[in-house]
């Protein structure tokens, strides 16, 4: 038996498999295919203040090796989240990791003050890269000054962890990692969408209505793969790693690349048991490594000196 046990930041995860926000929704959908206990934790849609319905239709679109989209935060708005998502989810035992999105630096706060204390919810992921909304959304994340102003602002009205999620449509990832954590994060999480289009050649229109959307799927990998590593190497919080994660082998890059857990995201959307596969085959990579504990993985990555 191998220990697939993890702590980020205070909350213990009994492997380190999540669900990547918006890939998830709140779980309803999945829990017909597997018992959503056996995830390491689940991440949320992003839910805001109020409801949202999105952005219009088409806001889907396959490219050759990844997923476009603009959804744009629809969601049923946090008071509908507490009275009826959360305690639904919390009869699993699983932990729950709320991601939460603002406007201001104050609807952060005010986000954060409301899921305080909420019973089941372990941490808040603060996303400041959501790239399908015009206001806010990833400007917070492309800024250290307004990045570290987002934190404080939640940091100062909740007890619970904070892990930030980071936007990869920057130049250096690193400053951002540093702001944030200098702001009071508990933890980063990354990738969040790349930037990216796609044309109907045929009707010559733009495959999604908002023209651009977000880039997720094994496109992205190599980029989440080299942020991660790079982050990792430059905080001291712990790393969530996502970004085309599809089977236990990109865990295990992810993690030997220095990320504490990891994330599940569009492989979801073809294969609904694609988390819990990699959970499965992330411990028989473990048994046949002969490796005891999945923690002796993170940041091992070996490179020549010289
Ligand atoms: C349809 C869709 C909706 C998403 N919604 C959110 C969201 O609400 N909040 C967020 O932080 N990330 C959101 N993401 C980004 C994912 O959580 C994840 O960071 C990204 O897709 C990279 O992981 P993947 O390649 O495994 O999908 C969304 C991604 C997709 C594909």
């Amino acid at each position: 038996m191998v220990n697939l046990a993890v702590d980020l930041a205070g909350v213990r995860l009994k492997n380190p498999v999540m669900t990547a926000s918006g890939c998830f929704g709140f779980g309803r959908e999945y829990c017909d295919f597997y018992d959503l206990s056996l995830l390491g934790a689940v991440v949320v849609k992003g839910i805001t203040l109020q409801p949202r319905l999105g952005n219009p239709p088409p806001r889907i679109a396959e490219t050759p090796a990844g997923l476009l989209n603009s959804v744009g935060l629809q969601n049923p708005g946090v008071d509908y989240v507490i009275r009826e998502e959360i305690p639904w989810l919390a009869n699993f035992g699983v932990p729950v990791i709320v991601n939460i999105n603002g406007h201001s630096s104050e609807e952060f706060g005010e986000l954060a003050a409301r899921l305080d204390g909420v019973p089941g919810v372990a941490a808040l992921e603060v996303n400041i890269s959501c790239p399908n909304v015009k206001e806010g959304g990833m400007f917070f994340g492309t800024d250290p000054a307004m990045a570290s102003e987002v934190v404080k602002s939640a940091r100062k009205r909740t007890r619970l962890p904070l892990i930030v999620k980071l936007s990869p449509n920057v130049t250096d990832i690193v400053l951002i990692a540093r702001a944030v954590e200098e702001a009071g994060a508990d933890a980063v999480s990354l990738i969040n969408t790349l930037l990216g289009m796609a044309i109907d050649t045929r009707t010559r229109r733009p495959a999604l209505a908002s023209v651009v959307g977000g880039l997720s799927g094994p496109a992205v990998k190599p980029v989440a793969l080299r942020m991660v590593w790079q982050v990792s190497r430059a905080v001291n919080i712990p790393v969530v790693g996502m970004g085309g994660i599809v089977r236990a082998e990109d865990a295990v890059e992810f993690m030997l690349a220095g990320a504490t857990a990891v994330a599940v995201g569009s492989g979801a959307f073809y294969d609904p048991l694609c988390a819990v596969k990699v959970i499965e085959g992330l411990e028989r990579w473990l048994e046949k490594e002969k490796i005891a504990d999945v923690q002796e993985i993170i940041g091992g990555l070996r490179i020549e000196e010289g």
